[in-house]
């Protein structure tokens, strides 16, 4: 359950200027994202779709432990963890790069990740991993990044990161990363519906570009609905309107979600949708009890490996006051 790096930093190096031990550990907090709605166009030049998106903040967090050391090294626990990169395709290691070098020190620091999001799951684990390192190399190291220098860092990381950082519900533009903010209100009840084994991000929208081959790539489609129905406040008109162009492919690659997409309508969920990617499922309930009562059927089911509740939207990665236990 537990991995480990060391990257290769010299000690040299780090003993310059890594300042090793001069400040107290830092703990982040950082939700998962559930896409709304997602548009998905054509393919850019840069590898990357163009997209409209609406993105909520719910409440299954990953806790980011950053303390001082000589070097750089990344440990992962919790659920999964075994299938988290380490070295320098982890996203949170490059963002503590991206810190150091804007602050102009080394990047001598420990980081411990915790994980409660679904790993590969389609509900921006790694992305919130990076805007929580962000945040906690800049607090560590009390680089005193405002909020615009530390979003121009999370976009240059991925295309979720920016939404990490800020949380809450907002609409996500060109790749994902060009965020505004969105009217809403109201707290919305969800289940999760976790898979066995992640889906690849690059590999389902590589399904999406084949299914839709020979056609031209549509426009974004506009997420009016959703939008409407997080002014009203309004879980079942929001739980009709959810929408997801990556479903079909996730579907493709996956059919057996589509028992847990059954089960839900089955179960009385307002609505029922794949995150992003997947293979995650979300299920929208009416109300808090709903939930319960949903998430409760669902797990005697034997559709899918773990059953999850959460409400959003909540804030994105923030300093949390404690610590993450072992
Ligand atoms: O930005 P991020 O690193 O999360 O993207 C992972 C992969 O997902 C990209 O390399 C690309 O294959 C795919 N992607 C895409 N269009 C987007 C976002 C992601 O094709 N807007």
């Amino acid at each position: 359950m537990t991995r480990r790096s060391i990257d290769d930093v010299s000690d040299d190096v780090a003993d310059q200027r890594s300042g090793a031990g001069e400040s107290a550990p830092v703990t982040v907090r950082v939700p998962a994202k559930v896409n709304l709605h997602l548009g998905v166009g054509e393919l850019r030049p840069d590898g990357f779709h163009e997209l409209t998106t609406v993105f909520q903040a719910v409440s299954l967090y990953d806790e980011i432990l950053v303390e001082p050391a000589r070097r750089l090294t990344v440990e992962v626990i919790g659920d999964g963890a075994e299938g988290v990169p380490r070295g320098d395709e982890n996203l949170a290691v490059q963002a503590a790069r991206a810190v150091a070098a804007l602050a102009g020190r080394a990047p001598g620091v420990r980081i411990t990740i915790r994980k409660g999001i679904p790993v590969a799951g389609g509900m921006a684990g790694g992305s919130a991993d990076a805007a929580a390192a962000l945040v906690a190399c800049d607090a560590l190291w009390g680089a005193g990044l405002d909020r615009a220098s530390l979003a121009r860092l999370a976009a240059g990381l991925g295309s979720d990161v920016p939404f990490a950082l800020r949380g809450g519900n907002a609409l996500g533009t060109g790749r994902g990363e060009r965020l505004s903010p969105v009217l809403g209100r109201g707290n919305y009840h969800w289940v999760f519906a976790l898979a066995d084994g992640g889906l690849s991000t690059p590999g389902v929208y590589q399904e999406l570009d084949r299914q839709r081959a020979g056609e031209r790539a549509p426009e974004p489609a506009r997420p009016d609905g959703v939008m409407a129905a997080l002014r009203a406040g309004d879980p079942v008109a929001l739980g009709r309107a959810l929408a997801n162009d990556l479903q079909p492919a996730a579907l493709a690659l996956r059919p057996q979600l589509r028992r847990v997409l059954d089960a839900g309508r089955e179960l009385g969920a307002v609505g029922s949708i794949v995150c992003g990617s997947g293979p995650t499922v979300a299920l929208l309930a009416r109300g808090p009890g709903d939930a319960i009562n949903l998430a409760a059927v669902l797990a005697g089911m034997d559709v899918c490996r773990a059953v999850r509740r959460a409400a959003g939207p909540v804030v994105g990665a923030r300093v949390h006051a404690t610590e993450p236990g072992p």
